[in-house]
């Protein structure tokens, strides 16, 4: 019978690439929720500045950084790559940042570690209002450096 053969080979093929196909969906799919793993390299609109209401936080996960609105005229911008692995943070709940890849928990008011296994501190972004607008990063330099 013709049309058995090429069925079963099909099945048996199929089979034998499942495993295949698995591992490069595995190889593709980071366990950190996203690829791109750096703070802003240059300074970024985040929008407008009414968006983030007196002491809210809002996290900005295409540009990996989150704002608390400490008051009317003071902002605090903070990179959400973890300092654990640097997993690109993906969850905010009230000012509890959330890394997804090991649970690590940070306050988005001060950078804080508030759950481990991560140790440092959020790194702390520039941060100003223009015109309307959060303008956020890039990273000082020497941040995160003991003086
Ligand atoms: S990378 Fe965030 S907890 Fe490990």
């Amino acid at each position: 019978m013709p049309g058995t053969p090429p069925a079963r080979r099909t099945v048996l093929r199929a089979a034998a690439l499942a495993p295949a196909v698995g591992l490069g969906l595995t190889a593709c799919a980071s366990d950190d929720g996203g690829s791109n793993r750096s703070a802003p390299t240059a300074p970024v609109d985040l929008g407008k500045s009414d968006d983030v209401k007196v002491g809210a936080s809002k996290l900005y996960t295409d540009e990996n950084v989150v704002v608390s609105r400490i008051s009317e005229d003071e902002y605090k911008a903070y990179s959400t790559i973890c300092t654990h692995a640097r997993c690109p943070i993906q969850t905010l709940e009230g000012h509890k940042l959330i890394c997804q890849c090991h649970g690590s928990q940070f306050d988005a008011t001060n950078g804080k570690v508030l759950k481990e296994p991560a140790v440092k501190p959020l790194a702390e972004l520039p941060v100003k209002v223009e015109n309307g607008k959060i303008i956020a990063g890039p990273q000082n330099p020497g941040a995160g450096k003991k003086a």
